[in-house]
């Protein structure tokens, strides 16, 4: 039989922590300063929390959110939520798997990206599979934005505080190569907009 390697999956849940990781909420805080509203979020790890699901699912902002979670726990919770909450599930679709597998003929154009995670959970188990690598998959999610859209990243991941910095040669390149600008920062998110 043939070899198959497994998912990578995210063996942990993420409750959330404004002290250690406040990304989630400076997020929310940003779409409100630039009153983003009625517009299409995708979202890379949601936590357990689904915050930025339940939050923008609210009658001021009415985003639609996509969220991504290679988090079995996290999942789970997602569906006790949106069996509670219909009203969230309008806005807010979460799906379980890995982002570096995500295949972009079934993805709309979005107004707001988050990459908050690249280059931190992507190992050589995703290479065991082919999966896309944090370069690709940023390149993907750009062609993905509509034109005056955001890309946001997470400054105090847990990629840009490790002393190799692969993260920021990812940057560099995809900078160079994606038809972006950088836009103001906003607290400890970093911010392009497509042109
Ligand atoms: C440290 S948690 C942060 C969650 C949330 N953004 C927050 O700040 O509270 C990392 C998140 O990334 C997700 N994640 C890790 N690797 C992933 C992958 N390969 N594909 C999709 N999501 C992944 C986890 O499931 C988790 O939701």
């Amino acid at each position: 039989m043939a070899h198959h390697s497994k998912l990578n999956v995210w063996e942990q849940t993420w409750e959330l922590d404004e002290a250690q990781c406040p990304c989630d909420i400076h997020l929310l805080e940003w779409i409100d300063s630039q009153a983003v509203s009625d517009a299409a979020v995708f979202h890379f790890g949601t936590g357990v929390h689904h915050l930025v699901g339940i939050e923008n699912a609210r009658p001021t902002r009415r985003n639609a959110v996509l969220g991504i979670t290679a988090s079995v726990e996290e999942y789970s919770a997602y569906e006790s939520l949106i069996m509670e909450r219909p009203d969230v599930h309008r806005y807010y679709t979460a799906v379980f798997g890995d982002i570096y597998l995500i295949n972009d003929a079934l993805l709309p154009q979005f107004d707001v990206v988050t990459l908050f995670h690249l280059c931190e959970f992507r190992t050589a188990k995703n290479d065991a599979y082919g999966a896309h690598t944090d370069l690709e998959l940023a390149t993907l999610l750009t062609r993905q934005t509509r034109r005056g859209g955001h890309i946001l990243f997470y400054a105090n991941s847990s990629a840009f505080e490790r002393a190799d910095s692969r993260v920021r040669e990812v940057l560099e390149s995809w900078e160079r190569d994606c038809d972006v600008e950088r836009a103001a920062d906003f607290k400890t998110l970093i911010v392009y907009r497509k042109r």
